[in-house]
């Protein structure tokens, strides 16, 4: 197979040597469709051209100015292909751009973003040697961007190229575990958080996450966002959990908390981390001081979707 690349990439060579006004991305492409990858990125640096990562932030932010809702669900993109990281196997996680494969969008937690994934199809098209896995962790980054916390972002995952790197269902967070909070708190904690290497602090900073988007009936079944300004990352999710008298919303639907108007929510999972006494202090702790927030969220964020990635460098955006 070695010998078979090598003699295609000389192919290439060849052809761009004896017809030079030969689109070059045509005649990667041809290699690429000869040699049986699927993406370009991996081919010898000669033959790939640069990932243009700043043209791909730009396509990015063009989708949010077209449509806001999108910019929180790509910030849920970005985590859920990060959060299926498992330090003990080294499993999972950002690195193989394995979320796009139709197995890992049929897990549960993923409900829902098969509708982005394919809206990110053309812009993978249009910067090809941008991987997949690149690609996405690079949207949760411009959207987030976009909602007023700018995160460090490193280029450099290697999409895997088929299936098999997909891990099993279930690593990601469930929203409740029977409607008690205290194995709703303990889920959160053995089977995802602390699988994934975070602490109480990291797990509540993460959790602030839910200052941005909604709840999609079609996707995960419950309804309705978590602030009156859903486009905008603060502490506000703090200060709702804690001040609000929040109740159970009466509806043909999967149990979760309503405020008093009925327009805000909160799920399960978010309320134990005021029933828990571990986890209430840090959310009491970023509800008084935002600017804390914002620095343990980056922190927090950034290690995430750097899970089960190598050799990831930075990169010029602007
Ligand atoms: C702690 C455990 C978590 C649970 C149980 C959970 C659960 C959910 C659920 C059920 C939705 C609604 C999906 C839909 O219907 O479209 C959602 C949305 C969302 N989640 Fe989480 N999540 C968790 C943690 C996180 C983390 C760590 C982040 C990011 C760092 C995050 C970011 C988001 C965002 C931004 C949305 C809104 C998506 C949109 O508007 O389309 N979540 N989450």
């Amino acid at each position: 197979m070695r010998s078979f690349i090598t003699v295609s990439i000389l192919c290439g060579a060849s052809a761009l040597r004896v017809t030079p006004n030969i689109d070059r991305r045509t005649v990667f492409r041809a290699v690429a469709a000869l040699t049986g990858a699927s993406t370009l990125h991996g081919l010898e640096p000669a033959f790939a051209e640069a990932p243009d990562y700043a043209g791909a932030k730009k396509a990015l932010q063009a989708m949010i100015a077209a449509d806001k809702d999108i910019g929180p669900t790509m910030v849920r993109l970005a985590w859920h292909s990060s959060g299926t990281y498992d330090k003990m196997s080294k499993t999972g996680g950002s690195g193989g751009g394995t979320i796009r494969f139709k197995e890992e969008l049929a897990h549960g937690g993923n409900a829902g973003l098969d509708k982005l994934v394919a809206k990110l199809e053309p812009v993978h098209k249009s910067f090809p040697t941008v991987s997949y896995a690149d690609l996405y962790t690079l949207a949760g980054a411009t959207a987030l961007e976009a909602a007023g916390v700018p995160v460090p972002w490193k280029a450099g995952r290697v999409d895997a190229m088929t299936p098999a790197a997909v891990t099993p269902d279930g690593r990601l967070p469930a929203a409740s575990k029977g409607n008690d909070p205290q194995k709703t708190a303990k889920a959160l904690r053995m089977d995802v958080f602390y699988r994934m290497g975070f602490n109480d602090k990291e797990i509540v900073a993460l959790s602030g996450a839910h200052a941005l988007g909604r709840c999609h009936p079609d996707a995960s079944g419950y309804s309705g966002p978590w602030t009156p300004t859903p486009y905008t990352l603060n502490n506000g999710y703090f200060n709702l959990l804690l001040s609000v008298p929040w109740t159970i919303k009466e509806w043909n639907g999967p149990m979760q908390f309503e405020d008093p108007s009925g327009k805000l929510m909160m799920l399960p999972s978010d309320l134990a981390l005021v029933q828990d006494k571990n986890f209430r202090p840090f959310v009491q702790m970023y509800a008084k001081d935002n600017a804390m927030f914002v620095k343990d969220f980056t922190a927090a964020y950034t290690k995430l979707t750097e899970l089960g990635t190598k050799n990831l460098k930075a990169v010029a955006l602007a």
